[in-house]
């Protein structure tokens, strides 16, 4: 049979007790959120850690598709995640530079054995690429490493490092064509907010960007909520 409580004023001190423990839980776990929210910027992803930048013209106006040539055989960067990392922005074609949908893929990484999925295309075309412009042999950066449209003599539709002839397939998730790189290049997420027609990146995806023991320490944050895209040549 259940024991009566024979000290109600007993049931109620532990029932007052109870309730204000509860009450500077509640008070902790608010000060506590506001502490985190004070630490993680504003265009940080709480899970990944990464930002999300939206990709801006110099101007500061997003870029649209239209800004973007189809196999330009200029180089056009970002820097992402974090500042002085400079990353290709393509729009991919055929060799008649009509758009080609760059589907996920699964991604070797030679020095490991290790696989990882690109991400893909994004954009109405699925065709807009982007990859770390690092080259993961001995870290050369464009001009050295970059694109060759689908129509170039040399190396058609290939990313080519001039320093030591490291080849990439930026159609294959920037996959490792030639050595004596054994690591693809890390891919940018990108992604398309088709209302606006904008871009934005919000992930690497792959090996760590060459230098790096991890892709967000050893360098600076970008500020603000974009990131700006540059052609240098
Ligand atoms: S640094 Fe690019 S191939 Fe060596």
């Amino acid at each position: 049979m259940p024991q009566e409580n024979k000290n109600p004023d007993l049931s109620r001190r532990n029932f007052l007790k109870a309730m204000g423990v509860l009450a500077v839980g509640v008070g902790v776990a608010g000060i506590l959120r506001g502490v985190v929210i004070d630490i993680i910027p504003p265009n940080q992803n709480v899970e990944s850690g990464y930002p999300t930048l939206q990709l801006a013209l110099p101007n500061g106006n997003p870029v649209h598709t239209s800004d973007l040539i189809v196999n330009n055989p200029q180089i056009v960067i970002f820097n992402y995640p974090l500042q002085n990392e400079p990353n290709f922005l393509l729009r991919l074609g055929d060799s008649n530079n009509n758009d080609v949908a760059v589907q996920p893929t699964e991604v070797t990484i030679p020095a490991t054995g290790a696989k990882f999925t690109s991400p893909g295309g994004a954009g109405p075309y699925k065709s807009v690429v982007a990859s770390s412009a690092i080259c993961q042999h001995l870290g050369c950066v464009p001009p050295e490493i970059r694109f060759h449209p689908p129509n170039d003599t040399s190396y058609p539709g290939k990313i080519h490092c001039d320093c030591h002839g490291s080849t990439y397939d930026p159609y294959q998730g920037f996959s490792v064509v030639t050595g004596p790189t054994q690591s693809p290049l890390p891919n940018v997420k990108l992604v398309y907010d088709a209302t606006n027609d904008t871009y934005s990146a919000s992930l690497m995806i792959g090996p760590v960007i060459y230098g790096r023991t991890s892709d967000l320490s050893g360098g600076n944050p970008i500020s603000g909520n974009s990131t700006e895209v540059t052609t240098i040549s």
